[in-house]
């Protein structure tokens, strides 16, 4: 089983790379230090990591505000932090973003992961014992039929510049371990939810807009398929990569979980009204159908067999838990989701750090 000194988490002000870093640093067999590189794009909220600054800030965690596309920048952290593993996870995430700007994805997603790979390349020449995990998305593999599941050998067949951007950056990693003998790993991961996630995403912004009661947008017909994750599961299935994941390898990693679009927004509504004590149906007058995202994928669906047979990981949160933690951490965070909503959390990157 692998161990390492000093992990570099890239965008780990994020909604997931936060999740991660509380999660990594919770391990009983993880002694070691966090370097989190994030730039603090709109997505970046350093509030999702108050609690490990406060607990660890300067000790075993430190926040170094650095753009992944700034070569030079990322070669420092590299030399100043003795880096013997990097969990990349910093990305411009969102697909709806992506077909409005597609730049910001070319240049984060693809020269971005460049830099990052260029950067280790150099550092751990001769080093023993490094690793460059990179965690991308089941996007790259396309759009599925009624039927049929996504596996690692599943041709790519990305459809929106997000997904392009993802699939670009999966092939980047993989010749860099075929060309240079990099450690590296990559892990393709479904639809995550859960704390922490910027309410532009479907789960909490439904959450969000029920309690303002505002509509509740749904694409298209409503029936387009994702496989739903909590958040801690992906966090799981990172760290059992990182520990023992084989080099070289990619893992998919999935809820085995598929909802359509509406029956979930259907199912937020009544954990929504069953958590604040109101009738079931309360929220269901609210869903709204709008126009289509265009190319919008219609199903994804993961085989996530390999890293359950060769890694021993499984999902461990059930979907109506893990949906009633989330509705509750919803409800219970007005703090969180004010400074968000109001862009308050901005003001205070801007007072801390200044703006980009
Ligand atoms: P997110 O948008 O919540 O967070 C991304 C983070 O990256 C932010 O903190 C942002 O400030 C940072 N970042 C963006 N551009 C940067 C740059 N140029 N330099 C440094 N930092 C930068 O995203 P997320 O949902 O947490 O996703 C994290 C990763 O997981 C992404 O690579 C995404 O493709 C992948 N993924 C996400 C999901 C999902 O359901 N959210 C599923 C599978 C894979
Ligand atoms: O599959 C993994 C991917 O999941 C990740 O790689 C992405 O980073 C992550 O954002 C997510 O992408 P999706 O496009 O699937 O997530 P999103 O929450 O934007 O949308 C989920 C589904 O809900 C999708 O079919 C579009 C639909 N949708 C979304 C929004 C925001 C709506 O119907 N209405 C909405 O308002």
């Amino acid at each position: 089983m692998r161990s390492f000194e000093t992990v570099l988490v890239t965008g780990g002000a994020g909604f997931i790379g936060s999740n991660f870093i509380r999660y990594l640093i919770g391990r009983k067999e993880f002694s070691g230090r966090v370097v989190n590189v994030d730039s603090l794009t709109y997505a970046g909220n350093p509030l999702n990591l108050a609690d490990v600054e406060k607990r660890h800030g300067g000790r075993r965690y430190s926040f170094v505000r650095a753009d992944i596309r700034d070569y030079e920048r990322i070669r420092e952290v590299f030399s100043e932090h003795a880096i013997d593993c990097v969990v990349h996870f910093a990305a411009e995430s969102h697909v709806d973003r992506s077909i409005f700007g597609p730049r910001d994805f070319i240049e984060t997603n693809i020269n971005g992961t460049f830099n990052l790979l260029e950067a280790a390349r150099e550092w751990w020449r001769d080093k023993k014992g490094v690793l460059f995990h990179h965690v991308s998305t089941d996007e790259v593999y396309g759009s599925l039929g009624e039927t049929g599941r996504f596996f690692e050998d599943t041709r790519y067949d990305p459809r929106s510049p997000y997904s392009a951007s993802k699939a670009s950056s999966d092939h980047l990693v993989r010749s860099y371990f075929h060309t240079y003998g990099l450690p590296c790993t990559v892990s393709n991961c479904s639809n995550n939810y859960g704390p922490y996630q910027f309410p532009e995403k479907l789960v909490p912004l439904m959450i969000l807009n029920m309690l303002e009661g505002k509509p509740l947008p749904v694409y298209g017909d409503g029936k387009n398929i994702r496989d739903w994750l909590y958040v801690e599961d992906h966090c799981s299935a990172v760290w059992r990569i990182l520990q023992r994941g084989e080099v070289g390898k990619t893992y998919n990693v999935g809820g085995e979980n598929e909802w359509k679009n509406i029956a979930l927004v259907e199912l937020i509504c009544e954990r929504v009204a069953l958590a604040r004590g109101e009738g079931k149906d309360r929220y269901k007058k609210l869903i709204t159908f709008v126009k289509d995202r265009p190319g919008h994928d219609r199903r994804y669906a993961i085989d996530c067999g390999r890293i359950k047979a060769e890694l021993g990981w499984r999902q461990e949160v059930g979907f109506e838990k893990g949906m009633d933690e989330t509705v509750r951490w919803y409800l219970d965070n007005g703090a969180w989701i004010e400074s968000v909503r109001s862009g308050g959390y901005r003001k205070w990157i801007e007072k801390n750090y200044g703006d980009r």
